[in-house]
């Protein structure tokens, strides 16, 4: 079957934005593949989950099971990239006009205005443009979890080296919501500027109560800022109705874009709470060098000089793929495969799973230990003798491994993973 190329990339899930980066004779070879796209069937899914899996090149027999460390790139994606990128270069363009177009993306993605979007090159960036850019003084406080990931701890311990800052932790709660918006609350005293966390931890995917948080800082006037590294692209949610001031997240994780993708959310109502950082061309559109440099209107003041458009025109293709998928079905196909997993692995002896059961605290990702094995050994023994790339959590000596689920997985691998625990437990 030959499809005009608009089809082609439709079927296959990239919109607009892939459009207008065009499209190519080793694009439209993938036109057969996207003729055979099945239609997702409640009663039988598995077909339309397995060919979404074949389109990422993840090497045949390696379980990739850490999209919360890096999610792969799915082809069609990086096709977009390649092709975007080959053809900026046949007239050596910036592509930045593919930017807008990206923003409205990204926007819709996460519950955003358009002008509420900045292009940054990770969460971290994200992290640290809020961290750097609030006005802060000697002795003000900052409360986040204890289970932060460098990228969203870092930048603070930072500020509380050059500004004297300080900095006030709390651990997460696998108990409930209420508990962990308790532990919050016993942390705030009259010099809380800013309440971080991470929506979903890093060490064991512990979901925060951020609707409850955005609240609670909204009552007090304490600054509200959502590490999102490990949820945009695990679950859906609407950065305004959550209610926070500012969000950043990777690209590269679960959206699936290109490496060096982020985003960073900054609330319109508080966009000159933030001072720029790191300014040039493009955070102002002023043409002479006075002194007034005006900001541009929007979040993207934090964006500056060349960028890689075609990296934002790909994490655009692949936010837009996962809408046509669908965001609920990707959760609900994300905690499907973690209760697979809870299920095999609880069934066995000396296994202490650290994510929480419960679906408000928890979603496509689950941590566990055990006695026997040492976190780092029993992460070398799922690689090396069986196959399974899994992530060591050496946090909080945690002493754990973290397994991440995501549209590059499937029920085989999860089966896998509870075989190689068993196998592993029947030797140590
Ligand atoms: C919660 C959290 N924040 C920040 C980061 C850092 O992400 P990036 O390397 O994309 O900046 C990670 C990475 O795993 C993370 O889990």
């Amino acid at each position: 079957m030959n499809l005009d190329r608009k089809t082609f990339l439709r079927r296959l899930g990239v919109g607009a934005v892939g459009l207008a980066a065009g499209a190519s004779t080793r694009g439209e070879q993938r036109a057969a593949a996207a003729a055979a796209w099945p239609v997702y069937s409640e009663r039988e899914p598995e077909p339309y989950w397995t060919a979404i899996r074949a389109q990422y090149l993840l090497t045949p027999g390696f379980a990739y099971l850490n999209t919360g460390g890096l999610g792969p790139a799915a082809g069609p994606v990086l096709d977009i990239y390649d092709r975007t990128s080959r053809r900026l270069q046949e007239k050596s363009e910036t592509g930045h006009a593919l930017f807008a177009e990206a923003r409205k993306v990204l926007a819709r993605f996460l519950g955003a205005e358009p002008t509420e979007i900045s292009f940054v090159r990770n969460a971290t960036e994200g992290n640290g443009i809020i961290a750097a850019g609030l006005a802060l003084k000697e002795g003000d406080e900052v409360i986040f979890d204890d289970h932060a990931h460098p990228g969203g701890a870092f930048p603070w311990i930072n500020q509380a080296k050059q500004r004297g800052v300080v900095v006030r932790m709390f651990e997460p709660s696998v108990a409930d919501a209420a508990e962990n918006l308790a532990r919050i609350v016993a942390l705030i005293t009259p010099r809380t500027r800013v309440v971080q966390v991470s929506h979903v931890t890093a060490p064991t995917g512990i979901v925060l109560p951020v609707v409850a948080i955005a609240k609670l800082c909204r009552e007090r006037g304490i600054w509200f800022h959502i590490d999102g590294a490990q949820s945009a692209g695990m679950f859906p949610f609407e950065l305004r109705a959550i209610g926070c001031d500012s969000f950043a997240t990777s690209g590269h994780k679960w959206i699936g874009g290109p490496h060096e993708t982020g985003v960073l959310f900054i609330r319109r109502e508080k966009l000159d709470e933030v001072a720029p950082t790191m300014v040039g061309a493009y955070s102002s559109d002023q043409a002479d060098l006075s002194m007034a440099m005006a900001f541009v209107a929007g979040t993207q003041r934090h964006e500056y000089g060349t960028r890689n458009a075609a990296a934002v025109v790909a994490l655009a293709a692949a936010a837009d793929t996962q809408e046509r998928i669908g965001r609920e079905r990707i959760a609900a196909r994300g905690r499907a495969m973690v209760a697979r997993v809870r299920a095999g692995i609880a069934a066995l002896p000396d296994v202490d799973i650290l994510t929480p059961a419960n679906p408000e605290l928890s979603a496509a990702m689950i941590a566990f230990r055990t006695p026997r094995i040492a976190y780092d050994k029993l992460f070398g023994r799922l690689l090396g003798e069986h196959r399974l790339r899994c992530r060591p959590v050496s946090e909080q000596k945690l002493n754990a491994v973290r397994v991440s689920l995501h549209l590059c997985n499937g029920l085989d691998e999860c089966d896998r993973l509870v075989a190689a625990m068993t196998a592993i437990l029947k030797t140590t």
